[in-house]
């Protein structure tokens, strides 16, 4: 891919990749991704902001073909998504200096093995002339290393914010077309990346409210040249309170914790709630995780497998645990045969979430009469929950 001009000077390099289908061996990417990297030619002075994945080297490489110089390579994160290929570059140009937060450096010469005397720390606030234009470097804790960091580049009002705001799409847009699919792209990101880290998004989101943004300027997907689009979006999925939604992730053996997550499902649809169902055992959990970003509820719906919960209902209690969504309420529905601990071992791992514990529901066998009625009273208690906070 050719290297794509946002201003005179400022231009969008690094590479789209399209065909690759998951993240950290972990996160599913159905719609690819992209490691944006950005080269800005000042009059005296030429930067490279972040490199890309190593898996992509040669494109960057090759788009460098004709750059006679670089003076310095940024890096706001050391992952090495975006940090990996700065070996390569510094081979090519010798002189360059690496310039981070004082924490990345430690992370770059334990990850890449980089010299000491190639990197040069920069403080919060600290700027960087090169000729025409100025960067200013911002420290930006936790999104979602601690040593991340953006960088303003003020003639050209650009805030380039690495991780931060992005989105894992694979596009060959410069700027955001189709908002539709770049919101669930950035929410599914923000869900599986950023959530985890809300209190410290609150924290730089307020850091830059002043600053006078015209292009967001991230290292995966589009650009924003509304920055207004992907802000808005992060406070409601920060700062607004969860929605009335209640999420239930569920496994089913032989079809009773299915015919028990179907008559809560019924229950909790016939007084007003949303209901997302999730199948664990096709579940995408990008889909899952964007989901709890605005369940008030989780409930996990699990049979009992060697004396405990499914292991997938493990995983999903797990995941809903690391990613720290902003639920209120937690319970656990399912069913054993001659014993569980299934329900107080799920309830045992939400040592995250500052939710509630609604009783469990966990039955014997297949459900029975009063086995509804537990449903229908717990039912009856989410709405009450719901009402409570305001959201039904
Ligand atoms: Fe895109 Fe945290 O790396």
């Amino acid at each position: 891919m050719k290297p794509m001009i946002i201003r005179p000077g400022v231009s969008k390099i690094g590479a789209v990749h399209f065909e690759r289908r998951l993240f950290d061996s972990l996160i599913p990417l159905p719609n690819g991704t992209s490691y944006n990297a950005y080269l800005i030619e000042g009059s005296s002075k030429t930067a490279l902001l972040d490199t890309v994945d190593p898996m992509k080297a040669e494109v960057l490489m090759e788009q460098l073909k004709d750059v006679s110089k670089i003076d310095y390579i940024i890096a706001h994160h050391a992952e090495q998504d975006h940090s990996g290929t700065i070996p390569m570059v510094l081979e090519k140009y010798p002189n360059a200096k690496v310039l981070c937060s004082q924490k990345a450096k430690g992370f770059l010469m334990d990850l890449l093995l980089l010299p000491e005397e190639k990197i040069i720390t920069v403080a919060d606030g600290e700027t960087l002339d090169l000729g025409d234009k100025t960067l200013t470097f911002i420290y930006a804790p936790w999104v979602h290393w601690p040593e991340t960091m953006f960088t303003y580049l003020k003639e050209d009002k650009i805030l380039f914010t690495c991780d931060f705001l992005g989105s894992h799409l694979a596009t060959s847009d410069l700027y955001v077309i189709d908002r539709c699919q770049v919101y669930d792209a950035a929410k599914r990101y923000y869900a599986e990346i950023m959530m985890p880290f809300r209190s410290f998004i609150e924290k730089n989101l307020d850091k830059i409210k002043d600053l006078d943004i015209q292009i967001i300027a991230p290292s995966h997907g589009p650009l924003y040249d509304d920055p207004n689009f992907i802000l808005d979006a992060y406070k409601d999925w920060v700062y607004h309170k969860p929605k009335n939604i209640v999420v239930i992730p569920y496994v089913s053996m032989h079809g009773s914790v299915k015919k028990m997550e179907e008559y809560l499902e019924t229950s909790l649809i016939a007084k007003g709630i949303k209901v997302e169902p999730f199948d664990l055992t096709v579940t995408d959990t990008g889909e899952l995780s964007m989901a709890l970003i605005d369940a008030a509820t989780i409930i996990i719906a699990t049979p009992t497998v060697l004396a405990g919960a499914h292991p997938m209902a493990v995983y999903a209690a797990y995941l809903a645990n690391a990613l720290k969504p902003k639920t209120e309420f937690v319970s656990i529905i399912g069913s054993y045969s001659w014993g569980s601990r299934a329900d107080k071992q799920l309830t045992e791992m939400f040592t995250n979430l500052k939710a509630e514990l609604i009783s469990p529901v966990f039955i014997k066998g297949y459900p029975k009469d009063e086995d509804f009625k537990a449903l229908d009273n717990l039912s009856h208690t989410i709405a009450q929950k719901h009402r409570e906070l305001g959201i039904l």
